[in-house]
């Protein structure tokens, strides 16, 4: 399962790619305001640098030829760019268009197994349900990405899933055990993957542990 960080922030990216997992970004226009942009193409090329993997551009245009305009603009900034595109009328037009030019999808917010089957037909490279706004409404996100993966296993479809919306690490838990291909998710869940209290404590007795015995062989 590859690991992605969802952000826009560039601390944060460089943070979570010091760690030698990070396969990738992913970004939105969400969180490119949180993160202050104001030179779009300067940002993703910056983001591009500091990871050797797929990079998320959102567009924002919601018409066919406003998609396609963009979605090649964007990826002239660097090969790794992989246009994200919403998942509406147009979006789908525009998804089969530009992914038959080769283009890399990233078909987002993606709420139900059917949607994400429409997008794959189209073209996708990655399709994004969204785990934790379908808890957010009550619902289990995580059906949605076991019902995606037997559609997808049924038919062969190559197109990944990109588990999105992820707020903890149980949610990465339950992704990799249902298949899922990819995970993008914040820098806190990033780091929630690697602590754990035992952990801790168990390093704290052996380095005390340790300073006895060093303490120990000092004094004879
Ligand atoms: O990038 C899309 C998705 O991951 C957003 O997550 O937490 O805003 O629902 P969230």
């Amino acid at each position: 399962m590859k690991f992605f960080i969802d952000t826009a922030d560039l601390n944060e990216i460089r943070e979570a790619a010091a760690l030698g997992v990070l396969d990738g970004v992913t970004t939105n226009p969400s969180l490119m305001a949180k993160a202050g942009v104001t030179d779009f193409r300067t940002h993703y090329l910056r983001i591009c640098e500091l990871v050797d993997g797929d990079v998320s551009a959102e567009v924002i245009s919601t018409d066919y030829e406003g998609i396609l305009r963009e979605g090649r603009d964007l990826i002239t900034i660097h090969p790794n760019i992989t246009v994200k595109i919403p998942m509406i009328r147009e979006g789908v037009k525009a998804i089969r268009t530009l992914a038959a030019e080769g283009v890399k999808i990233n078909c987002t917010l993606i709420f139900n197994p059917i949607q994400a089957l429409v997008a794959a037909k189209a073209g996708a490279k990655y399709v994004s349900p969204f785990i934790g706004r379908l808890d957010d409404i009550g619902q289990d996100g995580m059906q949605l990405i076991h019902d995606i993966r037997d559609i997808f296993d049924n038919y062969g479809i190559e197109t990944q899933i990109l588990a999105a919306s992820v707020r903890h690490n149980q949610h990465l838990l339950a992704c990799a055990l249902a298949g899922s291909d990819v995970v993008t998710m914040p820098l806190s869940v990033i780091d929630s993957m690697i602590k754990h209290p035992l952990t801790d404590s168990g390093l704290q007795k052996f380095l005390a542990d340790h300073a006895k015995l060093t303490e120990q062989l000092k004094s004879k």
